[in-house]
């Protein structure tokens, strides 16, 4: 199918100040933000359409350089979409490729409730209606010790948050996976205390960094990437970073996540990545990068400190990991 392309249009002109100056930071960090889509109107109200169609369409991005700054380079498609995490449909890294298709995204709703003045359950499509969609090159980095640069298609949790009014007891976001054990495999085996929960502190949840990702590679999100909308928190561990998201609650106390449960000794509530606070069963100093031989130093905060690390000022890291 030909698919519309967006003018390019420069970043300086459609990019908030706040997110262009960061983008500036982190260049100089070894990654990028790539193009910035910009699609008012788009989704007309003239006919329904299936909402993957309009992605598709929304998704057309110009993909920015390969190489990142450092000498970093994105990680290959293949590699991002045949080693993954994704225990509802098996503990296996393939798993998620060849069970994917039994994940139903079509149609998909999104629960936002808890503390904001707007709750509600909500079509995916009129979740993204109107919503900037942009491409960000992260650092993803999984507490097993290996890495891959993904370039998603999303836009900042902030967005929507801002949109349903936090009011002033959200002290922390939860996120919640879909819950299907009829079509899910792993779902059938306890694993966890399905289904997948994930949480933020709200801080956290409004950083600009901190995004909700449709797409990856300029495209709809493959299923075993965590289709429809996934969330990406580049300076965690990958297990904050919870996929096929159906419900967001805001509240007050901090609640406790699906690992955190499951585990408490080797899962912390921040997960920041800390190359200086192992795990219990292996080292967090280097980091396996998925489709590279060898092995890469971890960097503090995934190489994000300059964007976050004053979030956790007073914090002990090894403490409170
Ligand atoms: N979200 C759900 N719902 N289920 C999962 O099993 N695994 C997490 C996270 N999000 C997981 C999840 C873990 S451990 C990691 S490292 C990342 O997804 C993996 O993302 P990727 O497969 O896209 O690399």
């Amino acid at each position: 199918m030909a698919r519309y392309r967006y003018p390019r249009i420069p970043e300086s002109e459609v990019t908030p100040r706040e997110l262009f100056e960061s983008r500036r930071r982190l260049l100089r960090g070894g990654l990028a933000l790539g193009a910035a889509v910009v699609a008012p109107g788009l989704l007309g109200s003239r006919e329904a359409q299936a909402w993957q169609d309009l992605l598709e369409e929304r998704l057309s991005v110009d993909l920015p350089s390969r190489e990142l700054a450092d000498g970093e380079s994105l990680t290959p498609r293949r590699d991002i979409t045949t080693y993954n995490n994704f225990y509802e449909f098996g503990t296996g890294k393939r798993d998620p490729e060849t069970y994917g298709h039994r994940l139903v995204t079509d149609p998909w709703s999104l629960t936002i409730e808890g503390e904001v003045d707007k709750a509600g359950t909500f079509a995916l499509e009129d979740v993204l209606a109107g919503q900037r969609l942009e491409e960000r090159i992260y650092r993803h980095r999984c507490v097993e010790a290996w890495s891959k640069v993904i370039p998603w298609v999303g836009f900042p949790l902030a967005d929507l948050l801002k949109r349903h009014g936090p009011t002033s007891r959200a002290n922390h976001v939860i996120f919640e996976s879909i819950h299907d054990p009829d079509n899910l495999p792993g779902q059938r085996r306890s694993i966890i205390d399905w289904p997948y929960r994930e949480a933020l502190r709200i801080y956290e949840a409004m950083h600009p960094l901190t995004l909700l990702a449709v797409g990856l590679y300029g495209e709809v999100m493959p299923n075993q990437s965590g289709a429809p909308i996934r969330l990406v928190v580049p300076w965690k561990y990958g297990f904050k970073s919870i996929k096929s998201i159906v419900r967001i609650e805001l509240v007050e106390e901090r609640p406790i996540t699906s690992w955190q449960a499951r585990n408490p000794d080797e899962y912390g509530f921040y997960a920041n990545v800390n190359p200086g606070a192992d795990h219990p069963r292996w080292s967090q100093a280097r980091e396996r990068r998925i489709g590279e031989s060898g092995r890469r130093e971890t960097l503090m905060f995934n190489g994000y400190a300059d964007e976050v690390a004053h979030l956790y000022a007073g914090i002990d890291l090894q403490q409170h990991y």
